[in-house]
């Protein structure tokens, strides 16, 4: 009897345990915004009328030639990037990264299955070779996708229309708060310039432009603050070090100290009382089980 209980009890233990694990374990990071898949089952599509808009006319005091779209309307179906980056010359590192991380396919997806079309920031190999080398070789996969992401915009936004955007723009990368991916775009008489907090550059020139797609060539990498920017406030030193040895001296507390700990709260609650819950919900269930077991084995 004493054995079958003991049994039962491991058995509980390790269900106890199993749980908590489930609980301990991060929630896993938002994906990207899902692309919506096409269905399958829906007929071709028709081809698309003809209809993209002639150019609006450029604001007063219009950027130079160079900016003024270069590109005829694309044939029908969505444009190949690759394709029109190959034509255009000197984007061969950018091809291989929209290939390496599949962004490209992405962006794709989203000419084809969105409306909204896209916008592309491409930067020259010219761009990529004033970064100091091994600098993309010093990142990992999921980085390498970010910055590319950073480059792409899930708009079409032709160059009339960048007085309007507001800032700061939201890329494919995702969030825009001050340590993540901001990007801030400005459009001057003359120019159109771009800002991440790391890098700045602007617009010179533009590579297509048909309605849908448009892509804009720059000459650096726009670098995201996420990635090569100074990293948020350090969270509260750790609390071994500071066990009130002779804590008399406040001028290096207070701001750290209430700085952190309410981000803490913030960040942290919801966590912290689930896992209360749960556990309070494994005490109370390994209970009833417990008095369960026994009462079987008995
Ligand atoms: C786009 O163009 C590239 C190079 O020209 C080609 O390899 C690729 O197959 C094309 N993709 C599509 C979807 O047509
Ligand atoms: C584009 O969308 C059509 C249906 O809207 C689908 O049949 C086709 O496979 C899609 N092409 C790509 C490259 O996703
Ligand atoms: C972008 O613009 C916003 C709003 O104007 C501003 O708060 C932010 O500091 C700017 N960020 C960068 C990187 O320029
Ligand atoms: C970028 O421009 C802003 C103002 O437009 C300036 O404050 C900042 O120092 C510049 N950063 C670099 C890296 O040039
Ligand atoms: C826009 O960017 C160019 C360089 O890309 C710079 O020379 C110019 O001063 C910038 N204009 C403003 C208003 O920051
Ligand atoms: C933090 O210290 C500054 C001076 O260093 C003082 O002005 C401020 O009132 C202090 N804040 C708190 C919450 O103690
Ligand atoms: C809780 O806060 C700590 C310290 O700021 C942080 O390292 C940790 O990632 C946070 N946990 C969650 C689930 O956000």
């Amino acid at each position: 009897m004493m054995k079958q209980t003991f049994f039962s009890f491991s058995l509980l233990t390790l269900f106890v345990l199993h749980c908590t694990t489930c609980v301990a374990q991060p929630i896993p990071a938002p994906l990207p915004p899902p692309i919506p898949s096409t269905p399958t089952a829906s007929p071709p599509a028709p081809p698309l009328p003809k209809s993209s808009p002639p150019a609006p006319p450029l604001p007063k005091g219009s950027p130079p030639a160079s900016l003024v779209p270069a590109a005829a309307p694309g044939p029908s179906g969505p444009a190949n990037v690759t394709k029109i980056l190959e034509k255009a010359k000197g984007y061969s590192i950018f091809i291989r990264l929209l290939k390496s991380t599949s962004v490209g396919d992405q962006i794709e997806k989203q000419l084809n299955d969105s409306s909204n079309g896209v916008t592309i920031f491409a930067p020259t190999d010219g761009a990529f070779s004033t970064l100091s080398s091994g600098v993309l070789n010093s990142l990992n996969d999921e980085q390498k996708e970010e910055l590319i992401q950073f480059h792409v915009i899930s708009s079409y936004i032709p160059l009339s229309q960048f007085q309007t955007v507001s800032n700061p723009l939201r890329t494919n990368a995702g969030d825009t708060s001050k340590y993540t991916f901001p990007l801030n775009v400005t459009a001057y008489p003359n120019s159109v310039n771009i800002s991440t907090g790391i890098t700045n550059t602007s617009l010179s020139g533009t590579v297509y432009s048909d309605g849908q797609l448009a892509i804009y060539q720059l000459d650096k990498v726009l670098l995201p603050v996420n990635i090569f920017g100074p990293k948020p406030p350090a969270p509260a030193p750790s609390p071994t070090k500071r066990k009130k040895e002779n804590d008399d001296s406040p001028s290096d507390d207070n701001n750290t100290v209430t700085d952190s700990s309410s981000d803490d709260g913030k960040v942290n609650a919801s966590g912290a009382i689930s896992l209360k819950i749960m556990t309070m919900q494994n005490m109370v269930f390994s209970g009833v089980a417990m008095v369960a077991a026994i009462v079987l084995s008995l």
